[in-house]
């Protein structure tokens, strides 16, 4: 089969797996607080290391490809109130976790938290560490930063407090495709805000996107171009997913037909790789390249790389708390979601309870299948456990891999599963036929975007 027949065979809707079972598969739809911190209290004695995700969802303009909880607006009255949302909701956790353990991690996403003033967020991380140190050498400290949005007061006061890296959404050069995507930033614009970045000590990471209306190769090549005359420490090149009907992603200014297709959005990919390869950069897991002094490099060669709702770290710790609208925990065997409005999440918050909507407790299945998964989009590999066989689902899983392994894109053996080189482009195919939810309930309506 050639590479086009590939892509045709294998382009169909599927998760990113940044969680198992996927967040459509959540069992516990209405997930209480109550229950949820009975979680993490049961944990508490066990947990040896935390990580905070805080999400912070203002954008000042709409990107019109975005998939991201965000919420539009100028007016910067909303910073306060929402810090204060934030560090009332940290405080609420207090009662339930172990206050011997330190942050392990800590990283702000949005939306766009630069969009909030340098102060605004030295207050909310000197909230969330209160008597406790803030040692960067104990604690890795980062943060999503758009460059429009991004000042030098910013990066000379989160440097200042420890934050240490920074990723920039970059996208693509392109003024077609930026127009396109309502996002219009200059290369010297980013040139600027990198070189200040990198002056001050930060390890940067450029966030792209390939699969984006209008782009082209000739395009494409020159935003890789420009990317690899910067030399970021990481570049997370995601694939579009093309989500309309996701409430809220805004997606629009531009239609199907101006979207490049199959084989086309794949040459995009191609192209990136090549270039990034040849320029020095390590590819790892899905969608990410590193230079090989970085830690996410070092972590996948030496098999210690995880993969979490922000993407892939090489920390794991073993309690993930999400603060702010829409942000999601996860204790390992349970994870929970909290309220996707600014207004009610804060409006829980200030009558004194958590703000969890909805979440999963996982069970032995779950935690068997998201094992396999995790070993799969970290290392492209993973050795068969023993629970598979005791439970029949072995035998299952063979025959949705059998298609894979005839077109030469995995060999299995009595040990386990290999992903070949060629195949690391389908590796969310190679999840697919472990995803035994998705097995059991085909969606009939549209739910991922495409794999490719
Ligand atoms: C929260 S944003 C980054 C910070 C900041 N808001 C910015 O845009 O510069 C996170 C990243 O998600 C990626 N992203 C957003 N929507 C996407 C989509 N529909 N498909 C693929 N990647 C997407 C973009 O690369 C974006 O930089
Ligand atoms: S890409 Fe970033 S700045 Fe643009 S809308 Fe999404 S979160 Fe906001």
């Amino acid at each position: 089969m050639n590479d086009k027949e590939l892509l045709q065979k294998y382009n169909v809707p599927g998760p990113r797996y940044t969680s198992y079972p996927t967040v459509p598969f959540w069992k516990n739809i209405d997930l209480k607080p109550s229950q949820w911190v009975k979680v993490i209290e049961k944990q508490k004695t066990e947990a040896k290391s935390l990580g905070i995700y805080i999400h912070l969802p203002f954008c000042e303009s709409l990107c019109t490809f975005c998939g991201c909880h965000k919420r539009i607006t100028k007016n910067h009255q909303v910073e306060t109130p929402y810090i204060d949302s934030v560090l009332k909701e940290w405080d609420l956790y207090q009662p339930y976790l172990n206050q011997a353990i330190g942050i392990k991690e800590l990283h702000l996403g949005g939306g766009t938290p630069t969009f909030f003033a340098p102060e605004a967020l030295i207050r909310l991380t000197k909230g969330i560490f209160g008597q406790q140190q803030i040692d960067p050498n104990a604690c890795e400290l980062s943060f999503e930063a758009h460059p429009g949005s991004t000042s030098c007061e910013h990066l000379l006061a989160l440097y200042e407090v420890g934050y240490r890296r920074v990723s920039f959404g970059i996208q693509d050069y392109d003024p077609q495709v930026q127009k396109a995507i309502h996002r219009v930033q200059s290369f010297d614009l980013v040139k600027r805000t990198h070189l200040q970045a990198r002056a001050l000590g930060f390890s940067i990471n450029h966030d792209l996107v390939y699969g984006l209306p209008f782009q082209n190769l000739s395009g494409f090549t020159d935003t890789i171009e420009k990317t690899i005359a910067l030399l970021p420490e990481r570049i997370a090149l995601y694939g579009y997913a093309h989500v309309p009907w996701v409430k809220g992603t805004g997606q629009r200014g531009y239609n199907e037909a101006n979207l490049p297709q199959d084989d086309q959005k794949r040459a995009l990919y191609e192209i990136a790789y090549e270039k990034l390869l040849a320029a020095g950069y390590l590819a790892i897991g899905m969608d990410h390249f590193a230079l090989p002094t970085d830690a996410l490099a070092l972590a996948f060669k030496n098999k210690s790389l995880h993969r979490n709702f922000m993407g892939y770290t090489h920390r794991q710790t073993d309690l993930m708390l999400g603060l702010g609208m829409s942000s999601i925990s996860d204790s390992w065997t349970a994870f929970a979601q909290n309220d996707k409005s600014v207004e009610s999440y804060q409006a829980q918050i200030a009558k004194g309870a958590l703000a969890v909507f909805r979440g999963h407790l996982l069970n032995e299945e779950d935690l068997l299948i998201r094992r396999h998964i995790l070993d799969l989009m970290c290392h492209f590999e993973t050795v068969w456990k023993p629970a598979l066989y005791e439970t029949g689902f072995y035998n299952q899983i063979i025959s949705k891999l059998e298609g894979l392994q005839q077109d030469e894109l995995i060999t299995i053996n009595s040990a386990g599963l290999e992903i070949l080189p060629k195949g690391y482009a389908f590796v969310r195919n190679v999840c697919m036929a472990f995803d035994l939810d998705l097995q059991r309930h085909a969606p009939d309506k549209p739910l991922f975007s495409a794999t490719i």
